[in-house]
């Protein structure tokens, strides 16, 4: 496969730019926004201060896809959330950009339950400072406070309220809290410098303080939080350069939005709310190319806290539902965040106003050496060696403080895995310093970092040979010691069908190794058994909010570690399309109540996995990425270890000169 025109090829990097749509799944782009926009403007839905909340593709019904051919028509659709800044309104349009319409037209109800708001805008993310600084209220606990002079220069923060009920100023009303954070010298970073105990309730469409909330003397603590090499260094010099270099390219294809490499096929899809998502996913196995999974993405995550204190109780972000994963993805630089012969692929948004925005080289793709792929010394001594490698896709949101990596890897042995990368800033609180807080950790004099979680929901629309799958739990059991288990010794496994979708709300057991396999309803391997692969969860701790809080109920997802849902067009967000504000229940709590059937059919699997993060004096000032997620690997797909035929001297000129041991036995 040639390159297509849509890639350029500059210093070792490649970008691709799809600047026109040519396959059903390919991502929005910038025309398609702007035609999206202008229809939306004809349809008069677009006028004063309506803006565009987000503005995502709508993947055509499978059908149609699994039937289209190249050259065929495409009819491309997008959902756009409207809202009214002067309002408060809020409404959802389809518009079909191929045809010029718009196909459906409906307003949301957000003044009454179960509510839910559209997603932060950027504006309202930009004018905060103006509307909180404008508060007397606010202006005078900053006086009381003695940093008057501060007013100027310092930040204030508009974060998701989250959910509480009754409250009259917040419910129904599209809201933000804000805390202040000082920045003493130009550049610093604020997070270092809370204002404790002040805590500002902003009415986004009055654009106004509703009220202040003003508790405690705790000094701001002053001592730089600074991470730049300016404050930190001087950069140490005691690292020899690693350089990758890969002479004859790398071992993938790329064509528009279709990726080869090896045995494996995808299609790179992006929008603003999930950021990356991969499409048709195959594995090559002796010529033919054997569905895997219809779709994979990480649509949403919250971040609950675990703190008592008015100013972070409510805490509860919803990254993708309340401020949009995609939208904040990050350009990536080559020798920074990528590291080789790298393929971008840029990505384009569309701002509140409807103009697209160009995320260049938001996604990264290259290989990876991975160490040893098999190993075997025979009983001559004679050792045969495969390396392995793999292919990498990834990219990186950040939402406020923290910065979120999205890795999804590929190898040769037919496994996927993904892993979910934290780093960024802790957020900060301040204390007198010595209090002892129960929630939350000292991490420099002064700073307390609250406890919290960051649980994220990967959905795997799975295809294991085909859309008809069975998904099973597999525990091992041991086995009573008896006549069937004279020594003692034995044990076996036990795999029990989740026939139902009320039967496929589990949580994950390492006692017990639990893994859930998903089988092909139709198809067996050699040994006459359903082909099929496992999800290997790693199985930490699910939301920790008690059944009686809000956020168990706005973030229902991530008290268990997997749902199976049978696959419904829409059914896309776990915590439902707004979470920002919403009562809660809605997503995989809801379309489960139908306890649909789950026995041979089109299945989604959900799988909550995440962090729980005391933090430490280490995460200060910037924490070092923390690694979490999930492998998804063939286990009876394939007819034996596919990487037999892997060459045995990739780096032979290497190992053989190394005056030890060799490759493998013929050299
Ligand atoms: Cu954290």
């Amino acid at each position: 496969m040639s390159l297509s025109p849509d890639t350029t090829h500059t210093h070792g990097k490649r970008v691709t730019t799809l600047l026109e749509a040519v396959h059903p799944l390919d991502p929005l782009n910038a025309s398609e926004i702007d035609r999206a926009r202008e229809i939306l403007v004809e349809a008069g839905h677009l006028t004063g201060q309506v803006r565009i909340a987000s503005l995502l593709p709508i993947d055509p019904p499978k059908e149609t896809t699994a039937k289209w051919k190249a050259g065929d028509p495409l009819d491309r659709r997008v959902l756009a959330a409207l809202l009214d800044r002067a309002t408060g309104n809020a409404a959802e349009a389809v518009v079909a950009i191929t045809r010029g319409v718009i196909d459906e037209y409906r307003p949301l109800n957000t003044a009454s339950e179960p509510y839910g708001q559209p997603q932060i805008l950027e504006e309202e993310y930009t004018g905060m400072d103006e509307i909180v600084k404008s508060s007397p209220e606010w202006r005078a606990a900053m006086k009381r406070r003695g940093l008057e002079d501060q007013i100027d220069t310092c930040y204030c923060t508009p974060l998701a309220p989250g959910f509480f009920p009754g409250r009259e100023d917040e419910v129904g009303q599209r809201v933000v809290r804000s805390l202040t954070y000082l920045i003493p010298n130009p550049g610093d970073n604020p997070w270092a410098h809370p204002v404790e105990g002040l805590l500002a309730l902003v009415n986004l469409t009055q654009r106004r303080v509703v009220s202040v909330e003003d508790e405690g003397d705790v000094p701001v603590p002053m001592k730089h939080g600074n991470y730049g090499l300016e404050a930190q260094g001087p950069a140490r010099t005691s690292l020899k350069p690693i350089e990758i270099t890969q002479p004859e390219g790398p071992s993938f294809a790329v064509e528009g939005s279709e990726v080869h490499w090896e045995n494996w096929k995808l299609r790179i899809g992006f929008n603003a709310k999930e950021g990356l998502v991969l499409n048709q996913i195959t594995f090559r196995d002796g010529g033919e190319d054997r569905s895997v999974i219809t779709r994979a993405s990480v649509p949403e995550m919250i971040v609950p806290y675990g703190d008592t204190h008015h100013t972070r109780y409510w805490i509860s972000y919803f990254d993708a539902g309340e401020y949009l994963l995609g939208q904040n993805a990050n350009s990536l630089a080559l020798g920074c965040d990528c590291l080789g012969v790298i393929h971008y692929f840029d990505a384009f948004v569309a701002d509140g106003l409807g103009r697209p925005k160009k995320i260049p080289q938001a996604v990264c793709m290259h290989e990876e050496d991975y160490g040893i792929q098999w190993r075997h010394t025979d009983q001559h001594g004679n050792p045969e060696v495969r390396r392995s490698r793999r292919l990498v896709i990834s990219y990186f949101a950040t939402v406020g403080n923290y910065d979120y990596g999205f890795f999804w890897y590929f190898y040769l042995d037919g496994s996927i895995q993904f892993e979910a990368k934290a780093t960024g800033i802790v957020f900060a609180g301040a204390n007198y310093p010595g209090t002892n807080d129960p929630h939350g950790t000292e991490v420099s004099p002064g700073i307390f970092t609250p406890v919290h979680q960051h649980i994220f929901s990967a959905r795997l629309d799975v295809a294991v040979d085909g859309e008809d799958n069975t998904i099973h739990e597999i525990d091992v059991k041991q086995l009573p010691t008896g006549p069937a288990n004279p020594y003692g010794n034995a044990f076996t496994w036990e795999a029990t069908q989740l026939k139902s979708e009320s039967e496929a709300q589990r949580l994950a057991k390492g006692e017990v190794n639990r893994v859930w396999e998903v089988r092909s309803a139709h198809r067996t391997n050699l040994v006459d058994k359903p082909t099929s692969y496992w999800l290997l969860p790693e199985g930490k701790a699910t939301l920790l909010a008690r059944p009686d809080s809000t956020v168990y109920a706005r973030g229902n997802f991530a008290t268990k570690h997997l749902w199976v849902t049978q696959y419904a067009e829409g059914e896309l967000y776990p915590a439902g399309d707004y979470p920002n504000q919403h009562a809660g229940w809605a997503g995989l709590p809801t379309w489960t109540e139908a306890d649909r059937n789950l026995d041979g059919e089109d299945l989604v699997l959900w799988h909550s996995f995440g962090f729980t993060h005391i933090p430490r004096t280490e995460d200060w000032p910037i924490m070092p990425v923390d690694y979490s997620g999930f492998w998804f690997k063939p286990h009876g797909f394939l007819n034996q270890n596919p990487t037999m035929d892997l060459p045995s001297g990739v780096t032979e000129s290497s190992c053989a000169s190394d005056g030890g041991g060799s490759c493998h036995a013929e050299a």
